[in-house]
């Protein structure tokens, strides 16, 4: 059984193992694997708690359903405490998702089943990097010689760190923008730029949310779009072949506006589709083994 907590193991063969095993999930038939998955979502979602079930049943794996606000977690349970309960009642793949960096809190636990990280904290997102990716590679078959540009609240966001990590082990050049005091500098190799020099730059814009559930302070958003949204007048700055990306869930008209929502750069929804397939690819791969041994290991 493997794990995947993190991006920053993962070399290129395996990250294009990932990427063409969901690409095969998307064309054809999946392996029918048996197990037993369970989502343990100390966060709310929408996107990554339903691929991954959707994921789960297509590969015929069985789904528990947990419900933090429904389990003994509110009556003082740890996070170590449900993940060995669910340990030894034979779970074999634990998808969490917690505020906090919880993979620091598991290192040291010993425990059968494999762990896939569906997000924790500021600090990592791996499989939404990963079908990110893919996306970039669909449409451009490679991420050499490639700009993307990760744009809003970078600072606050678990996405723009794994895709800057992933992205630039894939060969890409990665540039954060937005507004200043949204910025970060702890991922190495990324450069800051303005906003529109960094969208006319880009091959990839990848438009971040606004995380207010984040921010210490309010956040205030009058006149975001029109200095650091996505707008009919800025799509007019991009390249004819740059593509827009966007995690989800987006704060319509604030980083981005429903007409570009709209535009067919806009690759949202294809990054939804594309979730279930790169979930299908990482529970094969820790049902499996992995076919390069050790993806990450918690
Ligand atoms: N992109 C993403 O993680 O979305 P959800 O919070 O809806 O899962």
């Amino acid at each position: 059984m493997e794990s995947l907590l993190s991006v920053k193991n993962l070399n290129s063969a395996q990250v294009l193992w990932l990427l063409r095993t969901a690409q095969a999930r998307l064309e054809g038939k999946p392996t029918q694997l048996k197990g037993t998955v369970v989502n343990l979502f100390f966060e709310p979602s929408t996107r990554t708690s339903l691929s991954f079930q959707m994921a789960a049943q297509r590969l015929g794996l069985h789904t528990l359903h947990f419900s933090v606000e429904k389990s003994s977690v509110c009556k003082g349970e740890s996070l170590i405490d449900s993940l060995q309960t669910v340990d030894a009642l034979g779970v074999d793949i634990a998808i969490v998702r917690h505020g906090d960096d919880w993979l620091n809190m598991v290192q040291d636990q010993a425990l059968n089943l494999s762990l896939v990280n569906a997000g924790s904290g500021y600090w990592e997102h791996p499989t939404q990097a990963l079908l990110d990716a893919l996306t970039i590679y669909q449409h451009f078959g490679t991420f050499q010689n490639l700009t993307v540009a990760i744009a809003g609240d970078v600072h606050h966001s678990r996405v723009a760190r794994s895709d800057a990590i992933l992205f630039q082990k894939l060969g890409a050049k990665v540039i954060f923008t937005g507004p200043e005091k949204l910025s970060t500098n702890d991922i190495t190799g990324v450069a800051w730029m303005d906003f529109d020099s960094a969208i006319s730059a880009a091959d990839v814009v990848i438009m971040l949310r606004v995380q207010h559930e984040r921010h210490q302070t309010a956040f205030n958003i009058t006149n975001y779009n029109q200095q650091y949204g996505l707008n009919d007048a800025r799509l007019k700055q991009l390249k004819n072949d740059t593509i827009i990306l966007h995690p989800g869930p987006v704060n319509r008209n604030v980083e981005i506006t429903d007409s570009v929502l709209d535009n067919p750069r806009c690759k949202v929804l294809k990054q939804v589709t594309n979730g279930v397939a790169i979930r299908m690819a990482v529970l094969e791969w820790c049902m499996t083994g992995g076919k390069y041994g050790h993806l990450v290991s918690a």
